[in-house]
Order: C-alpha cells, then structure tokens, then sequence
C-alpha cells in the first residue's frame, strides 16, 4: 500500500478527525511550557488554529504570528481565531515569516514529524529566534499513548498486513522523547527538556469514533477507503469489540504526546 503524502487541505475534516483532539492538548501543550506574557510569537504548522487559539486565550501574547503552508488551513483558522494579536501567514518551515530582533518563542504542535527534513525544519525555527529565545514543540505519541489511533491500526494490521506501511507508529520515529531530545541537543539549543502531556479523547459513542474514519484526510481513512465493504465492516466491528463504552454510552480514552523545549543561545 502506498504511503499518502500527508496533505492537508480540507479545515473541516480535519477538525473532526484529529483538530478536535488538537484544543485540548494545546491548553495542556501551554501549561507545560509555562510562557512568559507579553512575548511576541512565532507559530509554525499552525493548521485550523488550535494552539493559536489557547495562546491568544491564556498566554497574554504581545503578538502571535502564524503560518502554515496549506492556504486552507490558514483561511479556516483566520475565520475563527479573531484576536487582533494574531496575525496569519501561509508559509512553511522553508520560507518563515521574521521579526526585527527576532521572536521570543518559536512554536510548533503535531508537524515536526510531517516535514521532510526535521533537522533543517528546527534550525529554520531556531533561526527566527532573538539570542535567548525558545523553541518548542510536540508530537503524538503515536506507538504507544495516542490510543484512538492505536487501536485502530492494532486492529488494521490483524485484518490486513497492508496497514503496517500506514502505521504512524511505525512510520514516525521522531515521535518519542529521545529523539525529540536528540534532535533539540543536535540543532546545538541548551536547556533541552522534554516531557509528556495527555489529554483526555472521550468519543460520544462509537459512531463518533468511527465516523471521522470515513470522511477524513489522513492515513486511517485512506486504509479504510481502500477496502471493500466486507473488509470495512469486519474492521469497524473489531474496533466495535475492542472499545468497550461507559455506563453512559461514551467511549473514554487517553492520548499522549511528547513535548520538547530549548534555548537559543
Ligand atoms: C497534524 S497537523 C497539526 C496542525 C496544528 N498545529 C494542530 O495542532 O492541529 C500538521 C500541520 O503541519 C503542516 N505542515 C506540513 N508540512 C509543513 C512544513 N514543511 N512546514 C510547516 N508546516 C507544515 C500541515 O499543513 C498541517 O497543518
């Protein structure tokens, strides 16, 4: 099976699979990384605005610029995040917007493991920084901790041994702590510290949890698309055994991503 090229385009189908998971982790994402207020921002891989959003909510920001290199995304997040201190650009690690002495803060949520090169993607960030500034990011923890995402491929791979090549915790090595870690010491930044931050992912019911898997951008739904109608049905009826709901009919689950921060020296 062939490995999507991981393109973001639609905002909405976005924010149903993955962008709603997103808000919570960001707020978590924040009270990890403890900012300083009035710092003036730099977001990279801003997507449909999640983390920009808890920023602009509970950062007191100077400024927050924000780019990201799918237009779509960048007009979904306009539309919404209406703080008159943030500011949208489109544009990826390969062509940052800069500031007059630099930014405070450079940041990314959930893209380091999407850009070719990681090591040329963080000394760009870095590279945007003023002498002293931080640099911080994080990604799922998709081997292990981001479970909705587990399941499914756990699932998957027992249907169909196709879905290995989709797997992204297969697939994204730089998604654990001491790679994080390594790539921060190797981009030469001090204060390295990394960390872990879960969030809750409660889906409603199990159509919630299975619906965004028919109509999202994304790995999962590529696998599920490329099935037949058996196939897809004996899949969602594993997925069906393998989360249990509560007494009220909700499904709870955890999701775990790895942060990372540094210093410009
Ligand atoms: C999983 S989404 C995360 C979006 C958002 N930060 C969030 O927390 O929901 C990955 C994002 O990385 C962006 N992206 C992909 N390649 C990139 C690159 N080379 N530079 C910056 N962003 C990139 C995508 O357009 C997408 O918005």
């Amino acid at each position: 099976m062939t490995v999507p090229d991981d393109r973001w385009l639609a905002g909405d189908a976005y924010e149903r699979y993955m962008g709603r998971w997103s808000r919570p982790l960001a707020g978590a994402f924040l009270e990890w990384l403890r900012p300083p207020a009035g710092a003036h921002w730099l977001e990279v891989g801003c997507g449909t605005g999640a983390l920009t959003s808890a920023i602009a909510r509970s950062s007191e920001p100077a400024s927050v610029v924000a780019c990201d290199p799918s237009d779509a995304f960048v007009e979904h997040a306009r539309g919404r995040v209406l703080d008159p201190r943030v500011s949208f650009v489109t544009g990826g690690a390969d062509a940052l917007p800069s500031r007059d002495g630099g930014f405070d803060l450079v940041v990314s949520a959930l893209v380091l493991n999407f850009v070719p090169n990681p090591h040329e993607a963080l000394a760009a960030l870095r590279q945007r920084l003023r002498p002293g500034g931080g640099v911080a990011a994080c990604v799922w923890d998709y081997a292990a901790g981001m479970e909705f995402l587990r399941v499914f491929w756990d699932e998957a791979i027992a249907l169909d041994t196709r879905a290995e090549a989709l797997d992204e915790g297969r697939r994204f090595p730089l998604c654990s702590a001491p790679a994080l870690r390594a790539l921060f010491d190797a981009a030469g930044l001090t204060h390295v510290d990394t960390g872990a931050v879960e969030v809750e992912t409660r889906f409603a019911g199990f159509d919630d949890y299975w619906e965004p898997f028919l109509r999202g951008t994304g790995p999962a739904p590529a696998f599920v698309a490329s099935l037949d109608l058996p196939a897809r049905h004996e899949l969602r009826e594993r997925l069906r055994r393998r989360l249990p709901a509560g007494a009220d009919g909700s499904i709870p689950l955890r999701a775990r991503a790895w942060s990372v921060r540094g210093v410009s020296a």
